[in-house]
């Protein structure tokens, strides 16, 4: 029934989103259904969701709302449009999404998605909507095909799950309790993936640094580090790392492993020990700048990256210059700013929250200015060296720029002659000399 529909995946939130969606659209290919870049094309959308802030949550609502409004395609032998939502909110909110969006037509959840194939069967001949959830299960779903959207680059989960209950996150609450992967099936999967021609493997968690407490007590982060290097891939990258569980074993690696990219996300959230506290982080600005002098004792060009919540409640002024002190001194070549998002549930949403509208988008703008600042300073250091870039594809369709990452996990752009040339680079990894930096990416030719 549905070989030779086509379908579109509109993907929102993080890398384990990213690599669900991989998955889908593998499952979706399997039952003889062709993939299409837009909307307006497929037959069938899905759409996998986050609902880590709401600002998430607004924009899958408004564009799933706007779904009503396109019309048929043209060449399609079906009478509507079918609508799918899946990810965090589906997980979330279940059928009661199929009562607020009444052009919705299936809703599943983060831990069945080796369902959706015959969940979208039975939507489509039995002319019904369904809603299919259930709760913590592994979901590795390793058995399930993928469709990469680069040949040569890997997610691969590690954990699932969150045991950690920072006071502002949902994620706790909606993916479960944190769920490690068995060892042996990593090194397998790390295995396989080289053989298939993979050059880039990264691995994922919500907190990859506790992985395999719950299997063996304490956490082997260090020796699944180990096990991947060991498959021989080229590039190892991880996300993400709870700054209390960072181990020096860990930090070791970027010394030892030949493989493992010098770069690490590690975000602190605020710079003020008070926050932090009332965050749940379990540690202190102190610490957190003690783990980057450590890092950067064993590996001296690291590349830091991060994430931090503007306007948390009770923040003060003097704990907003505190997160710009540890923005100025740890020097990160990016950082991911966010506005603090009340989420029902969770503790932080009963805490008493004062602090004007205004002033909080003002602090965000302050620290905004001085992340640019700072991008441009980390990329100028770059000028005149080396990287060696893995290309991904064309910076801008049409443009001749191709577009690929350094080893520290940058941005670099190269122009070429022509499509077909940088169409030739995607998948390789070669080096280039870098002549320019730019905020947030770098310029550089190819070294023949
Ligand atoms: N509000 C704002 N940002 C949040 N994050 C998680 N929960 C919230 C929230 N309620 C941010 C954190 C986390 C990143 C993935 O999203 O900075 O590291
Ligand atoms: Fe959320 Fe904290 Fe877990 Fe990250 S570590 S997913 S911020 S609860």
């Amino acid at each position: 029934m549905l070989s030779g529909a086509t379908f579109s995946i509109t993907t929102f939130g993080c890398q384990m989103n990213k690599h669900d969606s991989e998955r889908v659209s593998g499952m979706l290919q399997e039952l003889g259904m062709r993939p299409v870049e837009t909307i307006p094309e497929a037959d069938v959308t899905v759409f996998m969701t986050c609902c880590v802030r709401e600002k998430a949550d607004e924009r899958l609502m408004g564009q799933v709302a706007s779904m009503k409004n396109i019309p048929l395609r043209p060449a399609s032998r079906f009478s509507k449009r079918y609508v799918c939502i899946g990810g965090c909110i589906g997980q979330r909110d279940g059928a009661a999404l199929l009562d607020s969006l009444p052009h919705v037509d299936l809703v599943f959840g983060t831990h069945n998605l080796d369902e959706l194939p015959h969940l979208l069967q039975e939507v489509v001949e039995e002319e019904t909507r369904q809603a299919s959830i259930i709760d913590g299960r592994s979901d590795f779903h390793d058995a399930l095909p993928e469709s990469r959207e680069q040949a040569w680059a890997a997610w691969l989960p590690i954990t699932v799950g969150c045991n950690n209950f920072c006071t502002y996150c949902v994620v706790p609450y909606v993916r479960g309790r944190e769920i490690s992967r068995p060892f042996e099936e990593i090194e397998a999967q790390a295995r396989s993936y080289v053989s298939e021609g993979v050059k880039e493997i990264t691995l994922l968690g919500q907190n990859v640094n506790s992985y395999g407490r719950d299997l063996y007590g304490t956490p082997r982060f260090d020796e699944v580090l180990d096990a991947v290097s060991a498959s021989g891939v080229e590039r190892i990258r991880f996300a993400t790392s709870h700054p209390k569980d960072l181990s020096d074993a860990v930090i070791e690696r970027f010394a030892t492993l030949e493989n493992l990219m010098p770069a690490l996300h590690l975000p602190v959230q605020s710079g003020s020990d008070a926050i932090l506290e009332a965050m749940n982080r379990r540690y202190t600005a102190a610490h957190y700048l003690s783990l980057i002098e450590k890092l950067r004792q064993v590996r001296p060009d690291i590349a830091l990256s991060t994430d931090i919540i503007v306007g948390f409640p009770g923040e003060t002024e003097e704990d907003f210059l505190r997160t710009c002190e540890i923005v100025r001194e740890v020097g990160y070549t990016q950082v991911f700013t966010f506005i603090y998002s009340k989420r029902a549930g969770t503790p932080a949403d009963e805490m008493e929250d004062n602090t004007p509208r205004e002033v909080i988008l003002e602090r965000f703008e302050r620290l905004r200015a001085l992340v640019e600042e700072g991008a441009l300073a980390a990329n100028k250091a770059y000028e005149g060296h080396l990287a060696r870039v893995l290309f991904e594809g064309e910076a801008k369709k049409g443009s001749g720029v191709a577009m690929g990452k350094s080893e520290h996990g940058l941005t670099v752009h190269v122009q070429t002659e022509s499509d077909e040339a940088v169409q030739a680079l995607a998948g390789k990894i070669l080096p280039v000399q870098i002549d320019e930096s730019k905020t947030w990416y770098l310029r550089g030719s190819l070294i023949s």
